[in-house]
């Protein structure tokens, strides 16, 4: 992204952070101190609306600011449902072959899809690049300890809960919160196992429930062409 773009987002995203935070202020302030508002209608009223509103905008940012920094807002948390290789016939280029390491996936965005391309040698295999656990980025995020995991066994693991899923498939080969990933990462694996936990068992929209399995992911047939890494993408 050019830093002239980066500035104009930033400056958006702050002044609609800023608007709303003096949104739930002036509400605050109307409920706190009525008697020194002179209003048309009820303060206590107009406090309430003022504060709703104000939060409503600070929730609306999520959506917005979460792909921007690579992650996309968790819902649904039901992987999408998998393309048959019949429908995935529209090539088209995800980068050269050396531009991705040897043996460490890296996601890429192809015709706007997150895909994660993973090389080894000369041979290239490409999946969604969000899990289907919580759909959070299998690369994992850029500037932050969470990281792309080598590829193992020939699998791939999920950095944030410890998924494993078989490149040439995409069928699970362990699912997240494993009792060794849990010792590994005490934070990432066995807290959030038990926020999972009680996520499941909260009473949630059909489709929204968190879940502590993974299912199988998508995977891309891909090709090599000029020294060009090609992937088969839905029609
Ligand atoms: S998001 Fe991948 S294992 Fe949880």
């Amino acid at each position: 992204m050019s830093p002239f773009l980066a500035f104009i987002g930033i400056s958006i995203l702050g002044t609609w952070g800023l608007a709303s935070m003096g949104l739930i202020a002036g509400g605050i302030f109307l409920l706190v101190d009525p008697e020194d508002v002179i209003t048309a209608s009820d303060p206590t009223v107009g406090g309430i609306v003022l504060i709703v509103i104000g939060v409503v905008s600070m929730a609306a940012m999520g959506p917005v600011l979460l792909p921007l920094l690579g992650i996309d807002p968790p819902f649904p948390v039901s992987a999408r449902k998998i393309v048959p290789a019949s429908r995935l016939s529209r090539w088209a280029k995800a980068g050269q072959l050396r531009e991705f390491p040897d043996g460490t996936p890296k996601e890429v965005r192809v015709l706007s899809q997150r895909v994660l391309i993973i090389r080894e040698g000369d041979s290239v295999r490409a999946m969604s690049g969000l899990c289907s656990h919580a759909r959070l980025p299998l690369g994992g995020i850029a500037m932050s300890p969470i990281k792309a995991e080598p590829v193992r066994d020939g699998c791939v693991m999920c950095p944030f809960h410890g998924a494993r899923f078989e490149i040439s498939t995409g069928k699970v080969l362990r699912e997240p919160f494993d009792s060794q990933f849990n010792s590994e990462h005490p934070i990432l694996g066995g807290l959030q196992k038990k926020l999972f936990g009680l996520g499941s068992k909260l009473p949630a929209p059909p489709g929204l429930g968190m879940s502590m399995k993974a299912e199988t992911m998508q995977t891309y047939p891909c090709r090599i062409e000029d020294g060009n890494v090609m992937v088969g993408l839905p029609k």
